[in-house]
């Protein structure tokens, strides 16, 4: 399992779209309170693994559990609706020449 992706400038306008407020140093910050508060009981979970939706039902039932403070809930599903909607880099057509 990779660990999970660190946030770039180019996902901070995406994360906009939902999060108005978004920002690289939340998004940054999302990822290190994902790290270390949801890794105890189970392995980190991919963001793509779930649609930006299902993050938002999952993280609060996950956020009692892992007794989050609302303002850390919000910077994991910032990090994680994000990230799962991250367009994938095609390696083949990366390999590609135009034409
Ligand atoms: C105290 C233990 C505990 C902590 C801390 C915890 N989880 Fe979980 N999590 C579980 C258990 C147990 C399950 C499986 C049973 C269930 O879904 O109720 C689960 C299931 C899940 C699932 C669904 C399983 C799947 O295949 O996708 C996701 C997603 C998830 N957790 C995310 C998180 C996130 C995000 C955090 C941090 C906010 C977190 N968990 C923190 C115990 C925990």
């Amino acid at each position: 399992m990779p660990p999970p992706a660190v946030p770039a400038p180019e996902d901070v306008s995406r994360a906009q779209e939902r999060f108005p407020g978004a920002t690289l140093e939340k998004l940054a910050l999302g990822r290190e309170t994902y790290l270390t508060n949801c890794s105890g009981c189970h392995h980190l979970y991919p963001a793509r693994k779930h649609t930006p939706e299902e993050w938002a039902k999952t993280i609060p039932e996950m956020a009692k559990r892992a007794k989050l403070t609302p303002e850390q809930q919000e910077l994991i599903l910032t990090y994680l609706a994000t990230m799962s909607t991250r367009p994938r880099t095609d390696p083949v057509a990366a390999g590609r020449t135009p034409g």
